[in-house]
Protein backbone atom coordinates (compact mmCIF):
# COMPACT_ATOMS: atom_id res chain seq x y z
CA UNK A 1 0.00 0.00 0.00
CA UNK A 2 1.52 3.51 -0.88
CA UNK A 3 0.38 6.33 1.27
CA UNK A 4 -1.23 7.95 -1.72
CA UNK A 5 -4.32 5.06 -1.51
CA UNK A 6 -4.77 5.78 2.22
CA UNK A 7 -7.75 8.50 2.20
CA UNK A 8 -10.50 10.03 5.18
CA UNK A 9 -13.46 9.52 2.80
CA UNK A 10 -14.08 7.64 -0.32
CA UNK A 11 -17.09 8.62 -2.00
CA UNK A 12 -18.63 5.76 -4.27
CA UNK A 13 -20.97 7.72 -6.64
CA UNK A 14 -20.30 11.01 -8.67
CA UNK A 15 -23.53 12.64 -8.56
CA UNK A 16 -25.23 15.57 -6.52
CA UNK A 17 -24.93 13.47 -3.46
CA UNK A 18 -21.38 12.21 -4.20
CA UNK A 19 -19.84 15.43 -6.06
CA UNK A 20 -20.87 18.22 -3.38
CA UNK A 21 -19.75 15.46 -0.71
CA UNK A 22 -16.33 15.22 -2.84
CA UNK A 23 -15.87 19.20 -2.60
CA UNK A 24 -16.87 19.86 1.16
CA UNK A 25 -14.34 17.16 1.88
CA UNK A 26 -12.02 18.82 -0.16
CA UNK A 27 -13.03 22.34 1.73
CA UNK A 28 -12.92 20.76 4.99
CA UNK A 29 -9.17 19.43 4.83
CA UNK A 30 -9.79 15.75 4.04
CA UNK A 31 -8.16 13.53 1.35
CA UNK A 32 -10.93 12.40 -0.05
CA UNK A 33 -11.57 10.22 -3.27
CA UNK A 34 -15.03 9.84 -5.34
CA UNK A 35 -14.94 6.98 -7.56
CA UNK A 36 -17.33 7.16 -9.99
CA UNK A 37 -17.48 4.80 -13.39
CA UNK A 38 -19.19 6.61 -15.80
CA UNK A 39 -17.07 8.56 -18.37
CA UNK A 40 -18.08 12.06 -16.84
CA UNK A 41 -18.85 13.13 -13.30
CA UNK A 42 -22.34 14.79 -12.26
CA UNK A 43 -24.46 11.60 -12.16
CA UNK A 44 -27.54 10.95 -13.51
CA UNK A 45 -28.85 14.17 -12.55
CA UNK A 46 -26.39 15.77 -14.93
CA UNK A 47 -25.96 13.32 -17.58
CA UNK A 48 -29.30 11.64 -18.22
CA UNK A 49 -31.82 13.74 -15.67
CA UNK A 50 -32.48 17.08 -14.21
CA UNK A 51 -29.65 19.23 -16.87
CA UNK A 52 -30.53 17.56 -20.26
CA UNK A 53 -34.31 17.47 -19.64
CA UNK A 54 -34.71 20.83 -18.54
CA UNK A 55 -32.56 22.29 -21.25
CA UNK A 56 -34.94 19.89 -24.16
CA UNK A 57 -38.04 21.56 -21.41
CA UNK A 58 -36.44 25.12 -22.34
CA UNK A 59 -36.51 25.06 -25.52
CA UNK A 60 -39.36 23.41 -26.48
CA UNK A 61 -41.62 25.89 -24.49
CA UNK A 62 -39.30 28.51 -26.30
CA UNK A 63 -40.54 26.60 -29.95
CA UNK A 64 -44.25 26.20 -28.47
CA UNK A 65 -44.52 29.84 -27.77
CA UNK A 66 -42.97 30.74 -31.01
CA UNK A 67 -45.69 29.14 -32.63
CA UNK A 68 -48.65 30.08 -30.60
CA UNK A 69 -48.05 33.01 -28.38
CA UNK A 70 -45.57 35.19 -31.08
CA UNK A 71 -48.52 36.43 -33.71
CA UNK A 72 -50.70 37.52 -30.78
CA UNK A 73 -47.59 39.76 -29.39
CA UNK A 74 -46.96 41.34 -32.85
CA UNK A 75 -44.31 38.94 -33.94
CA UNK A 76 -44.42 37.50 -37.23
CA UNK A 77 -42.27 34.70 -37.20
CA UNK A 78 -41.99 31.24 -39.38
CA UNK A 79 -40.89 28.53 -37.02
CA UNK A 80 -39.37 25.23 -37.83
CA UNK A 81 -38.30 22.63 -35.55
CA UNK A 82 -34.65 21.44 -36.26
CA UNK A 83 -34.39 18.49 -33.38
CA UNK A 84 -30.88 17.28 -34.09
CA UNK A 85 -29.64 20.98 -33.27
CA UNK A 86 -32.04 20.83 -30.43
CA UNK A 87 -30.62 17.67 -29.42
CA UNK A 88 -26.18 18.62 -29.81
CA UNK A 89 -27.22 22.41 -27.65
CA UNK A 90 -28.22 19.63 -24.94
CA UNK A 91 -25.27 17.67 -24.97
CA UNK A 92 -23.02 20.68 -25.37
CA UNK A 93 -24.49 21.80 -22.02
CA UNK A 94 -24.50 18.76 -20.21
CA UNK A 95 -20.54 18.53 -21.61
CA UNK A 96 -19.60 21.89 -20.28
CA UNK A 97 -21.55 21.29 -16.79
CA UNK A 98 -19.96 17.72 -16.04
CA UNK A 99 -16.29 19.46 -17.40
CA UNK A 100 -17.09 22.32 -14.49
CA UNK A 101 -17.38 19.79 -11.57
CA UNK A 102 -13.89 18.25 -13.15
CA UNK A 103 -12.54 21.66 -12.66
CA UNK A 104 -14.32 21.90 -9.05
CA UNK A 105 -12.65 18.68 -7.94
CA UNK A 106 -9.22 20.23 -8.85
CA UNK A 107 -10.22 23.06 -6.88
CA UNK A 108 -10.74 21.55 -3.92
CA UNK A 109 -8.39 18.68 -4.04
CA UNK A 110 -11.12 16.36 -4.70
CA UNK A 111 -9.50 13.14 -6.39
CA UNK A 112 -11.74 11.60 -9.38
CA UNK A 113 -10.54 7.80 -9.29
CA UNK A 114 -12.73 6.50 -12.22
CA UNK A 115 -13.98 3.03 -12.02
CA UNK A 116 -16.45 0.74 -10.65
CA UNK A 117 -16.01 1.18 -6.77
CA UNK A 118 -16.98 -1.80 -4.72
CA UNK A 119 -16.54 -2.40 -0.63
CA UNK A 120 -14.16 -4.93 0.12
CA UNK A 121 -14.68 -5.18 3.77
CA UNK A 122 -14.22 -2.68 6.12
CA UNK A 123 -11.89 0.20 5.36
CA UNK A 124 -11.03 -0.96 1.76
CA UNK A 125 -12.97 -0.21 -1.71
CA UNK A 126 -11.67 -1.29 -4.33
CA UNK A 127 -11.90 -0.03 -7.93
CA UNK A 128 -11.99 -1.70 -11.20
CA UNK A 129 -11.33 0.72 -14.49
CA UNK A 130 -12.95 0.26 -17.65
CA UNK A 131 -9.88 -1.87 -18.56
CA UNK A 132 -10.30 -4.45 -15.72
CA UNK A 133 -7.12 -2.99 -13.47
CA UNK A 134 -7.95 -3.17 -9.81
CA UNK A 135 -7.13 -0.19 -7.79
CA UNK A 136 -7.47 -0.79 -3.56
CA UNK A 137 -8.47 2.38 -1.66
CA UNK A 138 -7.96 2.32 2.46
CA UNK A 139 -9.95 4.67 3.82
CA UNK A 140 -11.56 5.95 7.50
CA UNK A 141 -14.93 6.47 5.69
CA UNK A 142 -16.80 4.97 2.87
CA UNK A 143 -19.80 7.34 1.31
CA UNK A 144 -22.55 5.33 -0.52
CA UNK A 145 -23.85 7.75 -2.69
CA UNK A 146 -24.70 5.57 -5.87
CA UNK A 147 -27.99 6.70 -6.69
CA UNK A 148 -30.98 5.47 -8.15
CA UNK A 149 -31.72 3.52 -11.37
CA UNK A 150 -35.52 3.97 -13.39
CA UNK A 151 -38.11 1.18 -11.62
CA UNK A 152 -38.99 -1.59 -14.23
CA UNK A 153 -42.54 -2.52 -14.77
CA UNK A 154 -43.08 -6.46 -15.95
CA UNK A 155 -44.21 -7.16 -19.58
CA UNK A 156 -42.91 -3.95 -20.54
CA UNK A 157 -39.38 -4.11 -22.00
CA UNK A 158 -37.29 -1.38 -22.07
CA UNK A 159 -35.15 -1.11 -25.31
CA UNK A 160 -34.28 2.97 -25.17
CA UNK A 161 -36.24 2.92 -29.21
CA UNK A 162 -39.65 2.23 -28.80
CA UNK A 163 -39.79 1.69 -25.39
CA UNK A 164 -38.26 4.20 -23.39
CA UNK A 165 -36.91 5.47 -19.66
CA UNK A 166 -36.22 8.88 -18.61
CA UNK A 167 -32.78 8.55 -20.62
CA UNK A 168 -34.04 7.25 -24.05
CA UNK A 169 -36.79 9.88 -23.47
CA UNK A 170 -34.39 12.78 -23.89
CA UNK A 171 -32.62 11.40 -27.28
CA UNK A 172 -36.13 10.67 -29.09
CA UNK A 173 -35.62 11.44 -33.01
CA UNK A 174 -37.49 12.06 -34.91
CA UNK A 175 -40.37 13.27 -33.30
CA UNK A 176 -42.76 10.70 -32.63
CA UNK A 177 -46.47 11.01 -33.77
CA UNK A 178 -47.88 9.29 -30.85
CA UNK A 179 -45.85 8.99 -27.17
CA UNK A 180 -47.76 6.66 -24.36
CA UNK A 181 -46.09 8.01 -21.17
CA UNK A 182 -46.53 4.87 -18.38
CA UNK A 183 -47.07 7.18 -14.92
CA UNK A 184 -48.38 10.25 -14.00
CA UNK A 185 -45.37 11.41 -12.00
CA UNK A 186 -42.68 14.42 -12.50
CA UNK A 187 -40.60 12.59 -15.39
CA UNK A 188 -43.83 11.21 -17.01
CA UNK A 189 -45.09 14.61 -17.58
CA UNK A 190 -42.31 17.19 -17.75
CA UNK A 191 -40.86 14.65 -20.75
CA UNK A 192 -44.98 14.38 -21.76
CA UNK A 193 -44.85 18.24 -22.46
CA UNK A 194 -41.46 18.45 -24.19
CA UNK A 195 -42.33 15.69 -26.97
CA UNK A 196 -45.99 17.29 -26.64
CA UNK A 197 -45.01 20.59 -27.54
CA UNK A 198 -42.75 18.82 -30.15
CA UNK A 199 -45.89 18.04 -32.19
CA UNK A 200 -46.62 14.43 -30.25
CA UNK A 201 -50.10 13.09 -28.94
CA UNK A 202 -49.55 11.93 -25.76
CA UNK A 203 -51.65 9.83 -23.38
CA UNK A 204 -50.94 9.26 -20.14
CA UNK A 205 -51.49 5.69 -18.18
CA UNK A 206 -51.66 6.24 -14.37
CA UNK A 207 -52.53 4.31 -11.84
CA UNK A 208 -53.41 6.32 -9.16
CA UNK A 209 -56.73 8.40 -9.33
CA UNK A 210 -54.84 11.36 -9.63
CA UNK A 211 -51.22 13.00 -11.02
CA UNK A 212 -47.97 13.55 -8.85
CA UNK A 213 -48.35 11.66 -6.05
CA UNK A 214 -47.24 13.40 -2.93
CA UNK A 215 -48.14 17.06 -4.49
CA UNK A 216 -51.14 18.82 -2.73
CA UNK A 217 -54.31 17.62 -4.17
CA UNK A 218 -55.56 20.41 -5.01
CA UNK A 219 -52.39 21.88 -7.04
CA UNK A 220 -52.35 18.74 -8.76
CA UNK A 221 -55.85 18.78 -10.08
CA UNK A 222 -55.38 22.49 -11.63
CA UNK A 223 -52.22 21.36 -13.02
CA UNK A 224 -53.95 17.53 -14.81
CA UNK A 225 -56.52 20.36 -16.22
CA UNK A 226 -53.78 23.02 -17.36
CA UNK A 227 -51.87 19.83 -19.15
CA UNK A 228 -55.51 18.60 -20.44
CA UNK A 229 -56.27 22.05 -22.08
CA UNK A 230 -52.53 22.01 -23.62
CA UNK A 231 -53.40 18.53 -24.94
CA UNK A 232 -52.48 16.00 -22.88
CA UNK A 233 -54.86 12.84 -22.24
CA UNK A 234 -54.83 11.22 -18.96
CA UNK A 235 -55.90 7.75 -18.08
CA UNK A 236 -56.46 7.67 -14.64
CA UNK A 237 -57.29 4.31 -11.76
CA UNK A 238 -55.36 2.98 -14.62
CA UNK A 239 -52.45 0.05 -14.41
CA UNK A 240 -50.75 -1.12 -17.19
CA UNK A 241 -50.09 -4.47 -17.77
CA UNK A 242 -48.06 -4.71 -21.01
CA UNK A 243 -46.03 -3.21 -23.88
CA UNK A 244 -46.03 -5.25 -27.10
CA UNK A 245 -43.97 -4.03 -29.75
CA UNK A 246 -44.39 -4.57 -33.27
CA UNK A 247 -43.92 -3.55 -36.60
CA UNK A 248 -46.32 -0.71 -36.49
CA UNK A 249 -45.43 0.93 -32.96
CA UNK A 250 -46.06 -0.50 -29.39
CA UNK A 251 -49.44 -2.18 -27.81
CA UNK A 252 -50.20 -1.19 -24.56
CA UNK A 253 -52.55 -2.56 -22.61
CA UNK A 254 -53.82 -1.48 -19.26
CA UNK A 255 -56.77 -2.31 -17.37
CA UNK A 256 -59.01 -0.27 -14.04
CA UNK A 257 -56.83 -0.19 -10.90
CA UNK A 258 -59.90 -1.68 -9.28
CA UNK A 259 -59.98 -4.40 -11.94
CA UNK A 260 -62.53 -4.70 -14.81
CA UNK A 261 -62.11 -4.88 -18.41
CA UNK A 262 -58.71 -4.61 -20.40
CA UNK A 263 -58.33 -1.89 -22.79
CA UNK A 264 -54.79 -1.31 -25.29
CA UNK A 265 -53.60 1.70 -26.84
CA UNK A 266 -50.88 2.05 -29.73
CA UNK A 267 -48.05 4.28 -29.71
CA UNK A 268 -45.32 5.13 -32.15
CA UNK A 269 -42.92 4.91 -28.82
CA UNK A 270 -43.61 4.16 -25.17
CA UNK A 271 -42.13 6.14 -21.88
CA UNK A 272 -41.86 4.28 -18.66
CA UNK A 273 -41.52 6.96 -15.89
CA UNK A 274 -43.00 4.48 -13.10
CA UNK A 275 -40.58 6.12 -9.96
CA UNK A 276 -36.99 4.93 -9.10
CA UNK A 277 -35.29 2.08 -7.47
CA UNK A 278 -32.00 2.16 -5.45
CA UNK A 279 -28.71 1.12 -7.28
CA UNK A 280 -26.99 -0.36 -4.45
CA UNK A 281 -26.05 -3.82 -6.53
CA UNK A 282 -23.04 -5.25 -6.63
CA UNK A 283 -21.39 -2.51 -4.37
CA UNK A 284 -20.59 -5.36 -1.94
CA UNK A 285 -22.67 -4.41 0.76
CA UNK A 286 -22.54 -7.68 2.59
CA UNK A 287 -18.40 -7.33 2.81
CA UNK A 288 -19.50 -5.03 5.84
CA UNK A 289 -22.84 -6.46 7.20
CA UNK A 290 -25.48 -3.86 5.27
CA UNK A 291 -28.02 -5.05 4.03
CA UNK A 292 -30.82 -2.85 2.19
CA UNK A 293 -34.57 -3.36 2.72
CA UNK A 294 -36.60 -5.41 0.17
CA UNK A 295 -36.80 -2.20 -2.53
CA UNK A 296 -33.12 -2.14 -1.93
CA UNK A 297 -33.00 1.69 0.02
CA UNK A 298 -30.42 1.87 2.53
CA UNK A 299 -31.44 2.42 6.66
CA UNK A 300 -29.29 5.34 7.86
CA UNK A 301 -29.19 7.04 11.26
CA UNK A 302 -27.72 10.69 10.58
CA UNK A 303 -26.07 9.21 7.26
CA UNK A 304 -24.37 6.14 9.24
CA UNK A 305 -25.32 2.68 8.12
CA UNK A 306 -25.10 0.08 10.65
CA UNK A 307 -21.14 -0.66 9.71
CA UNK A 308 -19.07 1.83 11.54
CA UNK A 309 -17.14 3.96 8.99
CA UNK A 310 -19.85 3.02 6.01
CA UNK A 311 -22.39 6.04 5.34
CA UNK A 312 -25.35 6.28 2.76
CA UNK A 313 -26.25 9.97 1.01
CA UNK A 314 -29.36 10.51 -1.77
CA UNK A 315 -31.21 8.57 -4.09
CA UNK A 316 -30.04 5.08 -1.97
CA UNK A 317 -31.48 6.34 1.31
CA UNK A 318 -35.42 6.96 2.14
CA UNK A 319 -36.79 10.94 1.74
CA UNK A 320 -37.55 12.41 -1.65
CA UNK A 321 -35.14 11.59 -4.86
CA UNK A 322 -34.41 14.47 -5.65
CA UNK A 323 -30.57 16.24 -6.89
CA UNK A 324 -31.37 19.10 -3.83
CA UNK A 325 -32.05 16.90 -0.83
CA UNK A 326 -28.79 14.63 -1.93
CA UNK A 327 -26.81 17.99 -2.20
CA UNK A 328 -27.88 18.97 1.34
CA UNK A 329 -27.34 15.16 2.72
CA UNK A 330 -23.78 15.27 1.29
CA UNK A 331 -22.69 18.56 3.25
CA UNK A 332 -23.95 17.11 6.86
CA UNK A 333 -23.03 13.85 6.23
CA UNK A 334 -19.26 14.74 5.17
CA UNK A 335 -19.32 18.04 8.44
CA UNK A 336 -20.36 15.05 10.53
CA UNK A 337 -17.22 12.88 9.72
CA UNK A 338 -15.25 16.18 10.01
CA UNK A 339 -16.55 16.08 13.86
CA UNK A 340 -19.00 18.91 13.02
CA UNK A 341 -22.63 19.53 13.46
CA UNK A 342 -24.28 18.32 9.64
CA UNK A 343 -27.93 18.74 9.60
CA UNK A 344 -31.12 18.94 6.94
CA UNK A 345 -34.30 19.53 7.32
CA UNK A 346 -36.64 17.41 6.02
CA UNK A 347 -39.50 20.23 6.44
CA UNK A 348 -38.64 22.04 4.28
CA UNK A 349 -36.96 20.49 0.78
CA UNK A 350 -38.35 22.32 -2.43
CA UNK A 351 -40.06 20.35 -5.17
CA UNK A 352 -40.68 21.55 -8.40
CA UNK A 353 -41.71 20.51 -11.77
CA UNK A 354 -40.71 22.47 -15.01
CA UNK A 355 -43.63 22.27 -16.92
CA UNK A 356 -45.11 25.34 -18.13
CA UNK A 357 -46.36 26.42 -16.32
CA UNK A 358 -44.46 25.67 -13.34
CA UNK A 359 -45.43 23.52 -9.77
CA UNK A 360 -43.39 23.93 -7.14
CA UNK A 361 -43.97 23.43 -3.65
CA UNK A 362 -42.35 23.54 0.03
CA UNK A 363 -43.72 21.66 3.61
CA UNK A 364 -47.07 19.89 4.34
CA UNK A 365 -49.81 19.69 1.67
CA UNK A 366 -53.32 20.45 2.93
CA UNK A 367 -53.98 16.32 3.12
CA UNK A 368 -50.83 15.90 5.42
CA UNK A 369 -51.85 19.05 7.42
CA UNK A 370 -55.55 17.18 8.15
CA UNK A 371 -54.41 13.55 8.79
CA UNK A 372 -52.20 15.13 11.53
CA UNK A 373 -54.74 17.38 12.90
CA UNK A 374 -53.00 20.75 12.64
CA UNK A 375 -55.06 23.35 12.73
CA UNK A 376 -54.24 25.67 9.92
CA UNK A 377 -54.96 28.80 7.86
CA UNK A 378 -55.02 29.17 3.95
CA UNK A 379 -54.23 32.42 2.21
CA UNK A 380 -54.26 32.29 -1.68
CA UNK A 381 -53.73 33.90 -4.68
CA UNK A 382 -54.42 33.80 -8.02
CA UNK A 383 -51.90 34.74 -11.26
CA UNK A 384 -54.83 36.51 -13.40
CA UNK A 385 -55.07 39.34 -10.45
CA UNK A 386 -50.55 39.89 -10.80
CA UNK A 387 -49.60 42.33 -12.88
CA UNK A 388 -46.86 40.81 -14.39
CA UNK A 389 -48.11 37.95 -14.89
CA UNK A 390 -51.12 39.61 -16.97
CA UNK A 391 -48.84 41.55 -19.27
CA UNK A 392 -47.12 38.62 -20.05
CA UNK A 393 -50.42 36.72 -20.54
CA UNK A 394 -49.29 33.59 -18.13
CA UNK A 395 -52.22 34.07 -15.82
CA UNK A 396 -52.90 30.18 -15.09
CA UNK A 397 -52.20 29.55 -11.89
CA UNK A 398 -52.52 30.27 -7.69
CA UNK A 399 -50.34 30.26 -4.84
CA UNK A 400 -51.40 28.79 -1.49
CA UNK A 401 -50.07 29.38 1.59
CA UNK A 402 -50.75 27.40 4.52
CA UNK A 403 -50.23 28.37 7.96
CA UNK A 404 -50.70 27.50 11.87
CA UNK A 405 -54.11 28.59 12.86
CA UNK A 406 -52.61 29.82 16.24
CA UNK A 407 -48.77 30.94 15.54
CA UNK A 408 -49.33 31.61 12.12
CA UNK A 409 -45.76 29.78 11.27
CA UNK A 410 -45.90 29.04 7.19
CA UNK A 411 -46.31 25.23 7.03
CA UNK A 412 -46.24 24.68 4.00
CA UNK A 413 -46.88 26.34 0.32
CA UNK A 414 -47.96 24.99 -3.30
CA UNK A 415 -47.83 27.16 -6.05
CA UNK A 416 -48.78 26.71 -10.06
CA UNK A 417 -47.63 29.41 -12.10
CA UNK A 418 -45.37 31.05 -14.42
CA UNK A 419 -41.54 30.98 -12.88
CA UNK A 420 -42.37 29.43 -9.65
CA UNK A 421 -39.33 27.24 -9.60
CA UNK A 422 -37.20 29.92 -9.11
CA UNK A 423 -39.62 31.87 -6.43
CA UNK A 424 -40.40 29.11 -4.36
CA UNK A 425 -36.98 29.36 -2.01
CA UNK A 426 -38.18 32.55 -0.70
CA UNK A 427 -40.66 30.57 0.95
CA UNK A 428 -38.06 27.90 1.60
CA UNK A 429 -35.69 31.01 3.52
CA UNK A 430 -38.46 31.82 5.38
CA UNK A 431 -39.39 28.59 6.71
CA UNK A 432 -35.89 28.12 7.86
CA UNK A 433 -36.34 31.14 9.91
CA UNK A 434 -39.53 30.12 11.43
CA UNK A 435 -41.01 32.50 9.72
CA UNK A 436 -44.89 33.36 9.91
CA UNK A 437 -47.03 33.98 7.15
CA UNK A 438 -47.20 38.06 7.90
CA UNK A 439 -43.43 38.04 8.01
CA UNK A 440 -44.08 37.32 3.95
CA UNK A 441 -46.70 39.90 4.19
CA UNK A 442 -45.25 42.35 5.82
CA UNK A 443 -41.94 42.35 3.54
CA UNK A 444 -41.44 44.00 0.40
CA UNK A 445 -41.59 42.73 -3.09
CA UNK A 446 -40.71 44.48 -6.27
CA UNK A 447 -43.56 45.60 -8.45
CA UNK A 448 -44.30 44.46 -11.17
CA UNK A 449 -43.04 41.26 -10.59
CA UNK A 450 -44.60 37.80 -10.14
CA UNK A 451 -43.51 37.86 -6.95
CA UNK A 452 -45.81 39.80 -5.76
CA UNK A 453 -48.70 37.01 -5.84
CA UNK A 454 -46.41 35.10 -3.27
CA UNK A 455 -46.79 38.48 -0.92
CA UNK A 456 -50.35 38.38 -1.59
CA UNK A 457 -51.03 34.92 -1.06
CA UNK A 458 -49.43 35.43 2.19
CA UNK A 459 -51.81 38.88 3.33
CA UNK A 460 -54.42 35.94 2.55
CA UNK A 461 -53.91 33.91 5.30
CA UNK A 462 -55.36 37.12 8.14
CA UNK A 463 -57.73 38.06 5.20
CA UNK A 464 -56.33 41.03 3.71
CA UNK A 465 -55.37 40.54 0.26
CA UNK A 466 -55.51 43.61 -1.52
CA UNK A 467 -55.33 43.00 -5.21
CA UNK A 468 -57.75 40.00 -5.74
P1 LIG B 1 -42.91 9.08 -9.50
O1 LIG B 1 -42.81 8.16 -8.36
O2 LIG B 1 -42.92 10.54 -9.26
O3 LIG B 1 -44.21 8.73 -10.36
C1 LIG B 1 -44.44 7.44 -10.92
C2 LIG B 1 -45.92 7.27 -11.19
O4 LIG B 1 -46.11 6.02 -11.87
C3 LIG B 1 -46.77 7.22 -9.93
O5 LIG B 1 -47.79 8.18 -10.06
C4 LIG B 1 -47.29 5.78 -9.92
O6 LIG B 1 -48.58 5.70 -9.34
C5 LIG B 1 -47.30 5.43 -11.40
N1 LIG B 1 -47.31 3.98 -11.70
C6 LIG B 1 -46.60 3.00 -11.07
N2 LIG B 1 -46.87 1.79 -11.64
C7 LIG B 1 -47.77 2.00 -12.65
C8 LIG B 1 -48.44 1.14 -13.60
N3 LIG B 1 -48.25 -0.18 -13.64
N4 LIG B 1 -49.31 1.70 -14.47
C9 LIG B 1 -49.53 3.04 -14.44
N5 LIG B 1 -48.92 3.89 -13.56
C10 LIG B 1 -48.05 3.38 -12.68
O7 LIG B 1 -41.71 8.65 -10.47
P2 LIG B 1 -41.01 9.33 -11.72
O8 LIG B 1 -41.88 10.35 -12.37
O9 LIG B 1 -40.54 8.18 -12.53
O10 LIG B 1 -39.79 10.09 -11.08
C11 LIG B 1 -38.81 9.37 -10.33
C12 LIG B 1 -38.15 10.25 -9.30
O11 LIG B 1 -37.36 11.23 -9.90
C13 LIG B 1 -39.16 10.95 -8.43
O12 LIG B 1 -38.79 10.79 -7.08
C14 LIG B 1 -39.06 12.39 -8.84
O13 LIG B 1 -39.32 13.25 -7.76
C15 LIG B 1 -37.64 12.49 -9.34
N6 LIG B 1 -37.56 13.54 -10.36
C16 LIG B 1 -37.59 14.85 -9.99
C17 LIG B 1 -37.58 15.85 -10.95
C18 LIG B 1 -37.64 17.27 -10.52
O14 LIG B 1 -37.31 17.56 -9.39
N7 LIG B 1 -38.07 18.19 -11.37
C19 LIG B 1 -37.49 15.55 -12.36
C20 LIG B 1 -37.52 14.17 -12.64
C21 LIG B 1 -37.52 13.21 -11.66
Amino acid sequence: MTDSDQYDVVIIGGGPGGYNAAIRAGQLGLKVACVEKRKTLGGTCLNVGCIPSKALLHASELFESARKDFAGLGIKATVELDLPTMHEQKDKSVETLTKGIEFLFKKNKAEWVHGAGRIDGPGRVVVTAEDGAERTLNTRNIVIATGSEPSRLPGVEVDQKRIVDSTGALAISPVPKRLIVIGAGIIGLELGSVWRRLGAEVEVIEYLDRTIPGADAEIATAFQRTLTKQGMKFHLGAKVTGATVGDDGVQVSFEPAKGGEAQTLQADVVLLSVGRRPYTEGLGLETVGVEPDRRGFIATDHYKTTAPGVWAIGDCIYGPQLAHKAEDEAVACIELIAGRAGHVNYDVIPAVIYTFPEVAWVGKTEEELKAEGVAYKVGKFPFTANSRAKVNHEGDGFVKVLADAKTDRILGVHMIGPSVGEMIAEYAVAMEFGGASEDVARTSHPHPTRSEALRQAAMGVEGWTMQA
